[in-house]
């Protein structure tokens, strides 16, 4: 739990994961992984069996912590993320969400008209969310104190499209033929979840969480005017509403939107965004020229998390894992002003399944001992 902290000094901060947001020196370079506790996992697959379905491991507080603290416990990981799902919020407001086997996720109700709008239920949300702060207090407990807890949420436009389409869309047409003939009926939708998220978010910090996540996985689907409107200024407007600290230490925002990378200039843009996701497929050099004019609210340079290729973790040998990690170390440092600091390590999406866990123990390693080699 957190306690009241008035003497707080960022230079004492011990997890490698804050001292790269706050571009203090480090031992090494931080790296956590999207989807570090999930299916890739024998043990993970073994506890969602004994607890019948993926929903039922998200809302018990012991099992969704144990999940957690499954790939801190089995490999080197500088953060760890509470195990929990996007689609929560959406379904403690009703569309009832239910996970099918090699389906994905499914809503039984969806929003259709404008006046689906109402049914939506959203005040006092946080009383059908209880479990998410609760597990998030019952890991504070667990966790090392060098190891970090990432809250998260969906972005507003990415839930909007579950809610719309009710699972997973191959070309998004409900949620495109609402967003281009009825922006109104978008807009107020967009509004509504936002304001809800605001409530989620925070209740994760007021929990423990260090530091907190917005998804906008399917913000890539959208040209780049629309990215503007429908999505990046909710984005920001709940990065601006959030705790900015709490208890006196800063609670860092991260925003990631898979496919967009060339609107990562107008994403830093927004000052209010610590750190910026990019995916596998531009260059970190090219991330950094875009942000380099930019800084956050607390006057630090906007820290860049990714990007290996999710498949090369699957696929690849080890010589081809390592030779990758000192491409991107490289890239980096060299358009970094030769320093790694505010970079974190991660894949640009999340771990596939049947990825081989010693490949992962591997990555996580090598990226620790390759980074040593340049200056932070
Ligand atoms: O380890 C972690 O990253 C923390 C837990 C986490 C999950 N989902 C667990 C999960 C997080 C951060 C998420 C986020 C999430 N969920 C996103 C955003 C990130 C992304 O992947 O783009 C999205 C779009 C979802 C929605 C969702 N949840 C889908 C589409 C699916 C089914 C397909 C898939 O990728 O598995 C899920 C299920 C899900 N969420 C699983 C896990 C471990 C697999 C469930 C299972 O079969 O056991």
């Amino acid at each position: 739990m957190n306690t009241p902290q008035t003497n707080f000094n960022i230079n004492n901060i011990k997890s490698t994961f804050l001292r790269s947001i706050f571009g203090l020196q480090n031992q090494h370079l931080p790296i956590w992984l999207m989807r570090q506790a999930g299916r890739y996992l024998p043990e993970y697959l073994a506890i969602r069996n004994k607890a019948g379905s993926f929903m039922n491991l998200c809302t018990n507080v012991d099992l969704a912590t144990e999940v957690t603290l499954m790939p801190i416990n089995r490999f080197n990981l500088d953060a760890a993320i509470l195990f929990s799902d996007i689609l929560v919020v959406p379904d403690a407001m009703g569309l009832g969400l239910s996970f099918v086997e090699n389906e994905g996720p499914r809503f039984a109700k969806t929003i259709n008209t404008i006046s689906d709008l109402n049914t939506l239920q959203t005040d006092n949300i946080m009383d059908r969310l209880q479990y998410v702060p609760n597990i998030i207090k019952n890991l504070k407990t667990k966790l090392p104190t060098n190891i970090p807890l990432i809250g998260f949420s969906g972005s507003p436009f990415t839930l909007a499209c579950y809610m719309i389409e009710g699972a997973s869309s191959k070309n998004h047409s409900k949620i495109k033929a609402i967003m281009y003939n009825n922006s109104d009926f978008m807009h107020q939708l967009l509004t509504i979840i936002t304001n809800s998220i605001i409530t989620y978010l925070n209740a994760q910090i007021e929990a423990g969480c260090d530091t907190v996540m917005i998804f906008d996985s399917w913000g890539g689907i959208l040209t780049d005017r629309d990215f503007l409107e429908f999505s990046l200024p909710y984005i920001t407007q709940i990065c601006k509403s959030i705790h900015n600290s709490y208890n006196g230490i800063p609670i860092p925002k991260i925003s990631f939107t898979r496919g967009l990378n060339h609107m990562i200039g107008n994403i830093a843009s927004t000052k209010v965004i610590d750190v910026i996701g990019v995916d596998w497929t531009c260059n970190l050099s090219y991330a950094r020229e875009l942000t380099e004019s930019h800084t956050t609210t607390n006057s630090n340079k906007v820290t860049l998390q990714g990007n290996l290729d999710p498949v090369l973790l699957l696929v690849g040998d080890k010589p081809a894992l390592k030779k990758q990690v000192e491409r991107i170390l490289h890239d980096y440092y060299i358009s970094n002003n030769e320093s790694l600091n505010n970079l974190i390590f991660n894949l640009g999406h999340g771990v596939l399944p049947h990825t081989n866990p010693d490949h992962v123990a591997y990555l996580v390693d090598i990226v620790h001992d390759i980074s040593m080699n340049f200056k932070m």
